[in-house]
This record gives structure tokens, C-alpha cells and sequence, in this order.
């Protein structure tokens, strides 16, 4: 990082281990900028759907990351920023397991990652950004100063999803919840491009058993920030 360019701090993890929770707390504590890097993949795959193209096309899929027409728009409550792709509010449509699942899928691919690299790196800008996503220490900001990576046992995770389920009226097991846990993480951490996993200098944090409220705490303590 040079003198002029603005910190970073990178939360990469598995989903469900509380990571989207912790770094929009940790951005607005922060008063930081928030890169949802996921959110990226989420939209690419629910472009894509939407215009037809099929998930194996990769030259189609890499013209739709390309062009996606995108806006992050803050909500005045610091609630989730609003999603808006091509003038549209799809802020629940890629939050659903369907769309997760196909961002997982298109996400295997290189040219596609390529595709939302420099998208991910005009995020950086002052007075800092919390980057959120799989590869952020190690790939989109390699000289980020603070890289956090956040996991919690898949048990756990699952609970978590299903609880959030629930809450929506989703009805669902939690055993089919777990099961596409288990093939997400699998397919994140074993595919050749940007794998998910600690950058060499992250630190790693087990939020099992903890609240937010202390997984936000020992992000602010990676920070330096205490
Ligand atoms: O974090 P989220 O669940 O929204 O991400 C959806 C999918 O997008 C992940 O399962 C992963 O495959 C992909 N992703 C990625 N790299 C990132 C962020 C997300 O490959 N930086």
C-alpha cells in the first residue's frame, strides 16, 4: 500500500461465518467504505440468468460481468446497502440460495474473476474499505495491512443460515441446509482460481461460539484498532 492509497482491511471466510454481519458493523464503526465483493458474483449470476445466457458460456458470462450495470445505494437506517442492477431493486433477488449457488458456480471461472477485478479494486478509496468476499487477501489487495480471515464450524454455520431462513418463512431442514453448506464450501475451497483460504499473513478467527459483538471486537483488536 503507498502513502497516498487508502487502508484496507479484508474479511475473507466461508459463508455463514458472520462476515457480512461483522464488516458492515466494522464499516460503520469505521466509517469506512464496504466492498460486498459476493455480491458481485451474486449479481453477474442473476444478470446472466436473466438475459438467458447459460452458466457455461464463459465468453457470454464474462461480457455480463463486464457491463454489469450496478449501484450500491446507502440506506439512511445504515441498513444493507440497496442492490440496483439496470435500474432495478434486486436487493432480495440475489440474496436467495438459488442465486448464491449460481454465483458459486461462475465464480469457479477465471475469466469471469477477471472480469470484476479492477470493478473490486475502484472500492479503495479514502478515508479506508472493509472488503468483504473470498480472495481479498490474496488476490484484489494483496498489501492490504489488516487481513482477517473469519471461519466457524459448518454445524454452526448451518445453524445460522437456517435461523435466518426461518426467520424469512423459509421452510427448509436444517440437514439440507448443512448438505449445501458442505458443497459450497467444497466447491470455494477446491477450485484452481483464487481458492478460498488464509492469506499467508491473515489472522484467523473462529467465531464458533461467539456473538457479533465479540467477533467485532477481535476484528477492531486485528485492526489495531482497540
Ligand atoms: O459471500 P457470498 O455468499 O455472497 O458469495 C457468493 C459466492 O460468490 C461464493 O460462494 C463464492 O463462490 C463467490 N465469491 C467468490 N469470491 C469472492 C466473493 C464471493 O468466489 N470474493
Amino acid at each position: 500500500m503507498s502513502e497516498f492509497s487508502a487502508p484496507v482491511i479484508t474479511v475473507d471466510g466461508p459463508g455463514g461465518s458472520g462476515k457480512g454481519t461483522v464488516t458492515q458493523m466494522l464499516a460503520k464503526k469505521l466509517g469506512w467504505h464496504l466492498l460486498d465483493s459476493g455480491a458481485l458474483y451474486r449479481l453477474t449470476a442473476l444478470a446472466a440468468v436473466r438475459q438467458n445466457v447459460s452458466l457455461d458460456d464463459e465468453d457470454a458470462l464474462v461480457r455480463v460481468a463486464a457491463s454489469l450495470d450496478v449501484a450500491f445505494e446507502p440506506t439512511p437506517e445504515g441498513e444493507p446497502a440497496k442492490v440496483i442492477l439496470a435500474g432495478k431493486d434486486v436487493t432480495a433477488d440475489i440474496r436467495t440460495e438459488a442465486c448464491g449457488n449460481n454465483a458459486s458456480r461462475i465464480a469457479v471461472i477465471q475469466s469471469v474473476r477477471d472480469a470484476l477485478l479492477q470493478r473490486q479494486r475502484d472500492f479503495q478509496l479514502k478515508p479506508g474499505l472493509v472488503a468483504d468476499g473470498r480472495d481479498m487477501g490474496t488476490v484484489v489487495f494483496p498489501d492490504a495491512p489488516t487481513k482477517i480471515f473469519l471461519t466457524a464450524s459448518a454445524q454452526e454455520r448451518a445453524q445460522r443460515r437456517f435461523s435466518q431462513l426461518k426467520a424469512a418463512g423459509v421452510s427448509v431442514s436444517i440437514d439440507a441446509v448443512l448438505e449445501e453448506i458442505r458443497v459450497r464450501d467444497e466447491r470455494d475451497m477446491n477450485r484452481s482460481a483464487a481458492p478460498l483460504k488464509p492469506a499467508d499473513d491473515a489472522q484467523v478467527i473462529d467465531s464458533t461460539g461467539l456473538s457479533i459483538q465479540e467477533v467485532l471486537d477481535r476484528c477492531m483488536a486485528a485492526a489495531g484498532r482497540v
